[in-house]
């Protein structure tokens, strides 16, 4: 169904086109002085070039035109030339009544769906989920759910780190620990058994042990080098021991990832493709894209209106190893083979940016990707503290998402316990469930490319632009619902009437906002879009609560009215914070 602001632009483009003017001047948008009217149109203003007349006098040409509009209440011409317009009651009822009947509240659904494949997680097998990685994978969540809300079919890719040197070193650390492990016993032709011979927190603990001996160690830094060579070569044992660390890795991937409602459609791995390198190598060499450079692999990708350096993008080092670039290179392609998408669109830290350009650049120029597909790249700023540097556990560590996660819970614990009479066990799942929204609300609400500073006290506080005053609100709506029900009402036989005060229709305009604010959050790839508007919401909806009756109502038919309003901002809130990807509790 059409969006609001395109009604009124159509009015008022019969409007402008009955004055005689150019109906092309008649556009409507939001207005920018709420305090004096709902919108605004400023077309006089920009035809009184064109018709060598004083805006005001267009103004007003078209004002008298709109006076018995049904659509506009008030259109007032105002010096030096605006239109300040509101809207009447009963277009405004009726419009929305039309969007709550709609199942996506007035989103109306493109034409030509789009394939999108979003390459999100990126976490690195066998090390800890940690905060940099929170970012992308709230961030990445967001935008498939969004896509897929607005439309079009979405494939999220958690595309593991799973093929590099750290396999390598934790294979080196298990030797270590457990040399007499069949695994390395490279004449051994049985079967290898089920059960890997380590635990997640043993993994845990052998990479960054294996890490930091490898960086004063060059001897060992050969060795894991050499470990990983023999894994991507194919050793039997290697690989055996590898799909171990991957599976015993990726279940607790998904158990972290899924503490915070994220879900990858796809668990594919640089790995998945590097069956695929030579294949690719030798197309990019025969058709003349690649060639030695000081010993390596390399494609130019330098362009003449580059105003800085972007050197080539390399393939294949001199010892012949493949690198990162080549696994993404080696990924679109088999994205472009197996999906044919319309758009893969990256969410990784933004200081990976010049790297994507590469990447992105290459693939173009070598023809891996069809021309109509785009390569988007969605660069996240950095976590800090409060100190405004990279955020650090207490102690200075890197701070682990599932201390990160379990300590915002306890913060969401206490303040309930403190709050309200809530019993234990109730309010430690409650807490459980806002703490997601504080976590990722106070992500998302900032806009992706920025860097944020976490500030758990205020990100958990129920006032203020946080998740938990988002949830706060549903939970109001839902308890005078709830109240409602019981005193016999029946929620699907409201419907919604013409607004009786200023709080109740701000809150109504408010409502017919949410399709237009969907669909450019889509096109943008903007999750804070959803978070601004939310909290408008939010706020329209209990400034209007707080001046009005609703359950002591005695007019049926008004109550009636109240309750679908109350239903619908429900509805729009809930719907909002599933693309968001957290969930409200019945209580709180
Ligand atoms: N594993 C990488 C890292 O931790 C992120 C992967 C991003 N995605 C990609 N296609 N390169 O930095």
């Amino acid at each position: 169904m059409k969006k609001m602001i395109d009604l009124l632009t159509q009015e008022m483009q019969a409007a402008f086109e009955a004055a005689g003017y150019d109906p092309a001047l008649g556009r409507v948008t939001l207005s920018n002085r709420p305090d004096l009217c709902e919108y605004q149109c400023n077309g006089a203003m920009a035809g009184a070039k064109q018709y060598r007349k004083a805006p005001i006098m267009i103004a007003n040409d078209v004002a008298a035109r709109l006076q018995d509009s049904k659509v506009f209440s008030e259109a007032n011409a105002v010096a030096p030339g605006f239109l300040n317009l509101k809207v009447t009651e009963s277009f405004l009822a009726e419009y929305l009544q039309s969007v709550a009947v709609d199942p996506k509240f007035g989103l109306e659904m493109p034409e030509h769906p789009k394939k999108i494949i979003i390459d999100y997680g990126g976490a690195n097998v066998a090390k800890p989920l940690h905060v940099g990685h929170i970012r992308s994978a709230v961030i990445g969540e967001s935008i498939k759910r969004i896509c897929r809300y607005a439309g079009h079919e979405v494939i999220g890719d958690v595309h593991l780190g799973d093929w590099g040197l750290q396999m390598g070193l934790v294979i080196m650390g298990l030797k270590e620990r457990q040399p007499d492990l069949i695994y390395f016993d490279e004449s051994y032709e049985g079967e290898y058994p089920e059960e890997a011979p380590f635990t997640i927190s043993e993994l845990e603990e052998i990479y960054p042990a294996s890490s930091a001996k490898s960086k004063a160690d060059p001897q060992y830094k050969a060795l894991a080098m050499e470990a990983t060579f023999k894994l991507q070569s194919g050793v039997r044992g290697y690989r055996a021991l590898w799909k171990h660390i991957l599976n015993v890795s990726v279940a607790d991937l998904k158990k972290n990832y899924g503490s915070l409602n994220v879900e990858f459609d796809l668990w594919k791995g640089e790995s998945d493709v590097h069956d695929l390198i030579p294949d690719m190598v030798k197309y990019m060499k025969e058709e003349g894209y690649a060639y030695i450079s000081e010993g390596a692999l390399v494609v130019d990708v330098k362009e003449e209106t580059d105003t800085k350096e972007i050197p080539p993008c390399m393939i294949l080092k001199s010892d012949g190893a493949s690198l990162y670039n080549t696994t993404d290179l080696a990924t679109i392609m088999e994205r472009m083979k197996l999906y044919n998408p319309d758009e893969i669109i990256y969410v990784v830290d933004k200081r990976q940016d010049l790297y994507f350009d590469q990447v992105f650049r290459c693939a173009r120029k070598t023809k891996l990707v069809a021309d109509e597909t785009k390569l988007k790249f969605v660069g996240f700023g950095t976590m800090n503290g409060k100190d405004g540097k990279p955020f650090k556990t207490r102690e200075g560590g890197v701070m682990r998402l599932e201390n990160l996660i379990k300590e915002t819970k306890e913060e969401m614990y206490r303040k309930i316990r403190e709050g309200r009479d809530m019993p234990e066990e109730e309010a430690a799942e409650v807490a459980g469930i806002v703490a997601v929204s504080a976590l990722k609300y106070g992500d998302l609400s900032n806009q992706a490319s920025k860097d944020y500073i976490f500030d758990i006290e205020r990100f958990t506080s129920f006032e203020g632009d946080t998740g938990p005053y988002i949830l706060y609100t549903i939970v109001r709506i839902k308890s005078i619902l709830g109240k409602y029900a019981e005193q016999g009402g029946d929620l699907t036989k409201v419907e919604l009437k013409e607004a009786y005060n200023e709080s109740e229709k701000a809150l109504m305009l408010q409502l017919t906002q949410f399709n237009a604010m969907m669909q450019n959050a889509a096109e943008e790839i903007a999750p804070h879009k959803v978070c601004a508007y939310i909290y408008d919401l939010a706020n329209a909806f209990n400034h209007f609560y707080h001046e009005t009756k609703i359950l002591a109502e005695e007019d049926a038919d008004r109550k009636s009215g109240l309750i679908a309003l109350l239903v619908l901002t429900r509805d729009v809130l809930e719907t909002s914070i599933d693309v968001l990807g957290f969930s409200a509790p019945e209580r709180m």
